[in-house]
């Protein structure tokens, strides 16, 4: 079984999504976890302690000055002796408080004290998810490593439509796996493009786009963790460096195509740069003044990096791996885009803005779809650190390396 042997502390917040906590805790018995319960108070006025404790086998946790418990095992204990924190459903109260420490009961304490790692599968309306307040709690708990599943776009039981719906339990528990699952990359070798490129109009002017490059980090990061020996080619980005074998910085994307060519061979090839489509044919060597006309730009076709990662003639990697950045028709374009390019897999993603005037780009979470052969695989809202996890799971299983 999956999760044998792997032990789970499930914090149930407040909220009708408490629900699905039970089917999630089935779900995590018959893949071999072990579950102990938080029930918080606002959790136990949608779902009783007798049912958790009825499908986790285990007595239910409630009060945090409750002696008893305190005798048995204490709070500190109980965070600790767990594999993975789960909160589901992570209310904007709970997410607030883990957000800035605060620890008035015993899911927050619980969430304070744990050395190990804490996902969260937060339920709320959608104003609520996206109130200012939530946003900066959501940036705050991605910086500090916590893992995120969902929510989903619905609609919700306070009858509006929206973002805000709970991960469905399945979603949840492949998020727990590809936590808990360790992967072994160990003698795989790994290329990763990541951040933009700038193309130079003049020495102080270029071309670029508002790729941040924190996906492709975390991709390099994820890889590197799992025991790949991975570089990655970095374009100009504010990122400080990241946890790889060796990390190159590139402006343009001829150095990114020389950077990547000098790499080879490798297994696999992972494209997530944002390449400027074109060069200027002659970038200016002083600065353009503008006393003279605006000036107008030849351009020239970039090389592109994937294309020539997956035609290679000497050296193609055994899996080379591309990104779809689309603004509309998103499966449709990503599976001509695959066509095209002739990589193996493509990961798409939506980068129009969203009602907010807010893009994926720069942004900490994603939300993507995985295209290969075998046709597209959905993924819920993950942190991008999820996406990479998630991904570097779906190598390993290429590469027949799942635990
Ligand atoms: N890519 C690349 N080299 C380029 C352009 C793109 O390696 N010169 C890679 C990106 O890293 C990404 C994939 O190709 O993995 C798709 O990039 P995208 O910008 O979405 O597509 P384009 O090929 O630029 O097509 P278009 O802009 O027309 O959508």
């Amino acid at each position: 079984m999956e999760l044998s042997g792997k032990r789970v502390l499930l914090i149930i917040g407040g909220g009708i999504a408490a629900y699905k906590a039970l089917e999630l805790i089935r779900r995590l018995k018959d893949a071999g976890a072990s579950v102990h319960a938080i029930l918080t108070a606002a959790g136990a006025q949608f779902i009783t302690s007798l049912s958790v404790s009825a499908l986790s086998g285990e007595r239910t946790y409630q009060e945090l000055f409750d002696l008893t418990v305190e005798s048995e095992m204490g709070h500190i204990a109980l965070s600790r002796a767990a594999d993975l924190l789960v909160v589901a459903p992570a209310t904007a109260d709970l997410m607030a408080k883990l957000a800035v420490g605060l620890a008035p009961d015993l899911a927050s304490t619980a969430l304070l004290a744990t050395d190990k790692p804490v996902l969260l599968a937060p339920a709320m309306n959608v104003r609520m998810w996206q109130h200012p307040a939530t946003r900066r709690n959501l940036a705050a708990l991605t910086r500090d490593g916590i893992h995120i599943v969902g929510p989903n776009d619905g609609e919700m039981a306070c009858g509006e439509f929206g973002q805000g719906r709970m991960a469905e339990p399945a979603e949840i528990l492949a998020a727990i796996t590809a936590i808990l699952k360790p992967v072994n990359l160990a003698g795989i070798r790994a290329l990763v493009t990541a951040g933009p490129t700038h193309e130079p109009i003049d020495p102080v002017r270029y071309l670029g786009n508002r790729s941040s490059g924190k996906q492709g980090y975390a991709i390099a990061e994820a890889l590197f963790n799992a025991g790949a020996e991975t570089v990655l080619v970095s374009g100009p980005v504010a990122l400080t460096a990241a946890a790889t074998s060796k990390l190159v910085r590139v402006e343009t994307a001829i150095e990114m195509r020389d950077a990547c060519e000098a790499a080879l061979p490798v297994d696999i090839a992972i494209c997530a740069a944002a390449v400027a489509d074109w060069h200027v044919e002659h970038p200016h060597t002083t600065k353009l003044k503008k006393p003279n006309a605006p000036p107008s730009l030849v351009l020239v076709e970039n090389p592109d990096i994937l294309a020539e990662l997956s035609h290679h003639p000497t050296a193609r990697p055994k899996l080379v791996i591309g990104f779809a950045a689309e603004t509309g028709n998103l499966l449709v374009n990503a599976a001509a885009k695959r066509a095209a390019k002739g990589c193996d897999w493509i990961i798409a993603n939506d980068v129009s803005t969203d009602t907010q005037g807010k893009s994926v780009m720069g942004s900490d979470s994603n939300r993507v779809h995985l295209l290969s052969e075998a046709g597209a695989e959905s993924w819920p809202l993950l942190s991008k650190r999820d996406v990479a996890q998630r991904l570097t799971a779906k190598i390993a299983q290429f590469f027949g390396r799942a635990a």
